[in-house]
């Protein structure tokens, strides 16, 4: 079940999904995080973030819609309070992380290169960048390979940059930012969704709109990855909607290194190390010793 992303070896190459275990100390009562390839934290931010105000999730017919707004307690408090437990874990631990501006990317990169135990950076370039009035550095290619740049002017850990799905050409953005030097590339954020209560007739979410997760997006997802791995070198992280061994095999036949988890786990909190077990069992009837040598097969023609 061994895999490869960039320099990291990954033990498993099932990964958590940001946003979606906080800094795993929860997951780590339920389960044995060593079925884990690595540990990919909440998002974090410069300054402390509250988040938005109102109703912050709500469920769809088949995935879910968050506007949680980067809810973090701020890079300080993240490496005194979060990264002692962290530290302690077997397995590599990814630091997802988001700015406002190119400053605050470069500022996140040059502090966190710097803490022991950081194994790696999942650089979030769907957050709006309001220096250009509101737009995600994810949304063209120059503001993404800008954000990438950045970041890897600041750091020397592996990059990871995580790129959004609400764009025309996924796999344009993914070869601008190997270009600048990403190591790997995940894919994909949520897809803009939103909800209407029809008794208040107001949108439910009181950011109005927000990220739709789960089920509902995992065809999209697949699509996207199978996409990008036909257009760069470097390894691909897949999500979105995975719920299943098969879905996970999905993924990696399309192209995929490794896999995160997020909205699933939600619905079964040790989905996880049944998808390890899933996909364990699926690897030997291939007759593979290794998951890597599954990658991408779904291209042979
Ligand atoms: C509640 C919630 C919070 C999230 N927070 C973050 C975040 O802080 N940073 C990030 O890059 N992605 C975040 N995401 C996106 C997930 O990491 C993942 O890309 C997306 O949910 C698709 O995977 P899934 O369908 O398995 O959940 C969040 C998702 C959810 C549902």
């Amino acid at each position: 079940m061994q895999t490869k992303i960039a320099s990291l070896s990954l033990q498993s190459p099932l990964l958590t999904a940001s946003g979606t275990c906080g800094y795993s100390q929860e997951f780590g009562r339920l389960f044995d995080l060593n079925h884990l390839g690595a540990i990919v934290v909440k998002g974090i931010t410069l300054a402390p973030r509250r988040g938005n105000l109102g109703t912050r999730l709500v469920e769809s017919p088949a995935g879910l819609i968050n506007s949680i707004g980067l809810e973090n307690p701020g890079v300080e408090d993240f490496i005194s309070g979060e990264m002692p437990f962290l530290r302690q874990q077997k397995i590599p631990v990814i630091v997802n992380i988001s700015g406002n501006t190119l400053e605050e990317y470069g500022a996140l990169a040059a502090r966190l290169n710097e803490v022991a135990g950081v194994s790696a950076l999942e650089v979030n370039i769907s957050c709006p960048n309001v220096k250009q009035g509101g737009m995600a550095f994810g949304a063209n290619c120059e503001s993404a390979a800008a954000a990438t740049r950045v970041v890897r002017e600041h750091s020397t850990l592996p990059l990871i940059v995580k790129l959004s799905p609400n764009v025309t050409d996924i796999a344009a953005i993914a070869k601008s930012v190997e270009a600048e030097g990403a190591d790997a590339v995940s894919l994909i954020n949520t897809l803009l969704g939103m909800a209407i209560d029809v008794d208040k007739q107001r949108p439910v979410l009181g950011n109005i709109m927000g990220g739709l997760s789960g089920p509902a997006i995992k065809p999209v997802a697949l699509r996207m990855v199978w996409q990008v791995f036909k257009a760069v070198k470097i390894p691909i992280v897949g999500m979105g909607g995975i719920s299943s061994w098969q879905d996970a095999a999905e993924f990696i036949l399309a192209g995929a290194a490794a896999v995160a988890i997020g909205t699933a786990s939600f619905v079964n909190p040790i989905i996880i190390p049944e998808i390890h077990r899933g996909l364990k069992l699926y690897a030997e009837k291939q007759g593979v010793r290794n998951i890597a040598e599954l990658r991408g097969l779904a291209h042979q023609s």
